[in-house]
């Protein structure tokens, strides 16, 4: 088979270079006594590099790849190209949803099979490629029938459908070694409250939820089950609005110990959030898993999902995930597509490239930052007074006793510079 990529790549690391190289990504770069490729853990996301036709709302496909269509053959040429593309980049890892791989049967053991089929190339692949599977994950919000959403729908048999779907990705992760399981509820929220009972559908995901647990259990499978927050598009209200309110669910159906969460950039900020902000809070409650590194635009307002190309908001992300020791199952998925004007082959190669040295400097930035510590000892003078006895004391007490100090110490509190102008200098030193 004709290379669809021609004689690009491997691509190299070389600072210097012309044309397509990694001027920052350099994979076995030590930092913080760990090569930058162990702590980045790059994947590529088959659904919008090799499945996205390249529609936007207004209009549809733009790419005109050769195994578009939805046959088998089709999907063969194109794990064929994904596996091209790895070589060519070389990162470690990739992420794939059911639909993105295999072309819908007319049943749902048809279309089964023709999954089946695919995963078996991928395992074949996998025995002589160094990519590996960061996460896999079932569609349950293409097609018409999760129109009214899958764990969370009003027909019970569309509940049946969508687990015998997560069941049949979830063994397919298992078999090519995924470390992690995702699952994204893109449906699981609401159109309109006057057609919905949200208290059931709530149930009725949380039930879910346990039945996957429970399987992940049962089949031996040691990887991290991972929730992806989004506060609303496709539905008017996502149910997993965003990392406090995914927290507040798991807890409430006990499982804020089995379950972790991917974050994803643009989602947060559709959520009204920072990325760092989404991270920080998962790392506080001991739910951090991973992410998709993909921006929004802020001016459009919508989930545009493009590479990353801001090396300062990427430091700030990856300072919170290093400060939280790093990833272990997760990873940097490019959950990014390419803006849809950009039709040839070279342009899928540069966007991931840029992202990876992006995210490159931006680790590094963090990395030193870190190291340098300015930031985290200002943010121990700041809590230092808590450090002393009676102030540790008080948490264990109670509202009549520490209220007493206040009048019996004659306590008079004086404020303190935040000194926010100071630290934001510090870190546009390292950025
Ligand atoms: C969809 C979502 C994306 C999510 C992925 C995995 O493609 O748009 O944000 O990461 O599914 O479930
Ligand atoms: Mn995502």
């Amino acid at each position: 088979m004709s290379r669809f990529f021609g004689d690009l790549g491997p691509i190299r690391f070389d600072p210097q270079g012309e044309g397509l190289c990694f001027r920052h990504y350099d994979p076995d770069r030590m930092v913080m006594g760990k090569r930058l490729e162990e702590h980045l853990r790059f994947a590529v996301a088959y659904w919008h590099s090799f499945a996205w036709p390249g529609g936007d709302p207004f209009g549809g496909q733009t790419f005109d790849r050769p195994w578009f269509g939805d046959t088998m053959d089709g999907a063969r040429m194109k794990a064929e190209v994904a596996f091209e593309m790895f070589e060519i980049l070389g990162q470690p890892f990739f992420c794939f949803h059911d639909a993105d791989i295999r072309p819908e049967g007319a049943t749902f053991a048809e279309s089964r099979r023709n999954f089946e089929e695919i995963v078996d190339i991928f395992a074949s692949k996998m025995e002589t490629s160094k990519t590996r599977l960061l996460w896999g994950t079932a569609n349950l919000f293409s097609h018409r029938r999760f129109m009214s959403g899958a764990a969370t729908n009003p027909d019970p048999d569309v509940f049946a459908w969508s687990a015998a779907t997560v069941k049949q990705c979830m063994d397919a992760t298992h078999k090519l070694g995924g470390e992690n399981y995702v699952l994204w509820g893109g449906r699981e929220g609401y159109e309109t409250l006057l057609n919905t009972d949200m208290g059931r559908e709530l149930d009725q995901m949380g039930r879910f939820l346990s039945m996957v647990v429970d399987y992940k259990h049962k089949i031996g499978f040691e990887g991290a089950i991972l929730i992806e927050p989004k506060p609303q598009e496709p539905t008017k209200h996502q149910y997993d609005y965003d990392v406090a309110t995914v927290y507040g669910h798991l807890q409430r159906f006990g499982l804020e110990k089995e379950v972790k969460l991917n974050i994803e950039q643009g989602h947060a900020i559709l959520a009204g959030h920072s990325f760092e902000h989404e991270i920080a809070l998962a790392q506080a409650l001991g739910v951090f898993g991973s992410i998709d590194m993909n921006r929004n635009d802020y001016q459009s307002g919508w989930d545009t999902d493009q590479f990353p190309n801001n090396v300062p908001e990427v430091a700030l992300a990856y300072y919170e995930i290093l400060k939280g020791g790093g990833f272990a199952s997760g990873g940097t998925n490019f959950d990014a597509k390419l803006r849809r004007q950009s039709l040839d082959p070279e342009d899928l190669v540069a966007a991931h490239v840029g992202a990876m040295d992006v995210c490159a400097r931006g680790l590094i930035a963090a990395a030193d930052m870190l190291e340098g510590g300015e930031l985290e000892a200002a943010r121990r003078a700041r809590y230092a007074g808590w450090e002393t006895p009676e102030a540790q004391a008080m948490l264990t007490s109670d509202l009549e006793t520490v209220a007493a100090r206040v009048e019996a110490e004659g306590l008079d509190p004086e404020p303190r510079s935040g000194r926010q102008e100071i630290l934001e200098n510090v870190v546009n030193r390292y950025v």
